[in-house]
């Protein structure tokens, strides 16, 4: 481009500047002229090939065209310019990265903390990595039974494991106060599963005791879980128990809620049955208030024990126990 082409090409920029009536033309104008691909910084690269005597005057007009073309532009409310231009239409709106939400077992575990904690229960808290009395000798556990097995446990040497249940904070909340005591215990729990849709090698157990000086009976551990029941599930849920053997626990039962969604009538999540198993339970056996230092004929007391997981997927309907580890914001934001 000569000299003479340049003011000319300059004459034509500025006229198409003054010609232009909106901000969408003016923008275009300035992509065009002053832009990164624009023809003025595409001068100023093939300054280069310019003679070198021809070059210092031909940079002047090029500079000169450049501030003549950004003030007009300016004048007519171009935003930026050249150099200092901002790579960015600062006029779209913000991205919305979306709120987050409280996962379906921390909702659970608060859930249950707030209705026992209406009937006088605290919160305790135990290790994971536990010892074999508290996981399995204090709770009455055969020196023999399965569940010590490696096969099933994760052990760490003779006398260390990842605790399979969280039935250990009972020995330790008993170890450690005299009755009468009310706690839950929620926390991780470890045993040697395959991963599949209904089971998971690491999960979560919420434990219940209940232990006094005065009688406790069967009909008191029935009457908190109905209540418990409720307010978790919703009205018309209730409970049943049927027999069954914990060794920590004489008698035993497996607690059942009414299905919440037929409620009891009889649908497909219950399987037709109208009942969902749900927890295990029971009186405390004697045997452990001795291995705690109680004296087992003046005290009494139930515990109840159940899966976070499993309360979690039913309340909620999820269907596989993998999407609660995930960590998947598709599943996770739909309780948002
Ligand atoms: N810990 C038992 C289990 O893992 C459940 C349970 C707790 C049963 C307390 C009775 C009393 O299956």
């Amino acid at each position: 481009m000569t000299l003479a082409e340049l003011e000319n090409a300059k004459a034509e920029s500025l006229k198409e500047v003054a010609a232009a009536n909106d901000a969408a033309a003016v923008e275009a104008l300035r992509v065009k002229y002053v832009g990164r691909n624009g023809s003025i910084p595409a001068l100023i690269k093939a300054m280069k090939d310019v003679p070198k005597d021809e070059r210092p005057a031909f940079g002047k007009a090029v500079q000169a065209w450049r501030a003549e073309v950004e003030a007009a532009l300016a004048a007519k409310g171009a935003g930026s310019s050249g150099e200092k231009s901002v790579d960015a239409d600062l006029t779209l709106p913000g991205r919305w990265w979306g709120l987050g939400a409280k996962h379906p077992l921390s909702r659970v575990i608060e859930e249950t903390a707030r209705i026992f904690g209406r009937l006088g229960f605290t919160v305790a808290d135990g290790p994971e990595l536990e010892n074999r009395f508290n996981n399995f000798t204090a709770l009455n556990t055969p020196p023999h039974h399965p569940s010590m097995d490696r096969s099933d446990t994760f052990w760490f040497g003779e006398d260390c494991l990842l605790r399979t249940q969280t039935s250990p904070v009972q020995i330790r909340t008993m170890m450690a106060n005299k009755p009468p005591i009310r706690v839950i215990c929620p926390g991780r729990t470890y045993r040697r599963d395959t991963t599949d849709a209904t089971h998971s090698a690491n999960f979560h157990q919420i434990e219940g005791l209940y232990v006094d000086t005065k009688p406790v009976s069967l009909a008191d551990l029935k009457s908190v879980l109905a209540y418990f029941a409720k307010e978790m599930m919703g009205d018309g849920v209730t409970v049943r128990f049927r027999p069954h053997f914990f060794p920590f626990t004489e008698p035993s039962v497996e607690v059942d809620f009414t299905c919440h969604v037929c409620k009891g009538k009889g649908c497909n999540v219950c399987k037709q049955s109208g009942w969902i198993e749900v927890a295990g339970a029971g009186m405390v056996d004697p045997r452990v208030f001795g291995h705690v230092g109680y004296d087992a004929e003046k005290v009494s007391g139930y515990a109840f024990g159940f899966g976070v997981e499993r309360i979690a997927m039913i309340k909620y309907g999820i269907p596989d126990i993998r999407w609660l580890y995930e960590n998947d914001v598709r599943f996770l934001s739909q309780l948002a």
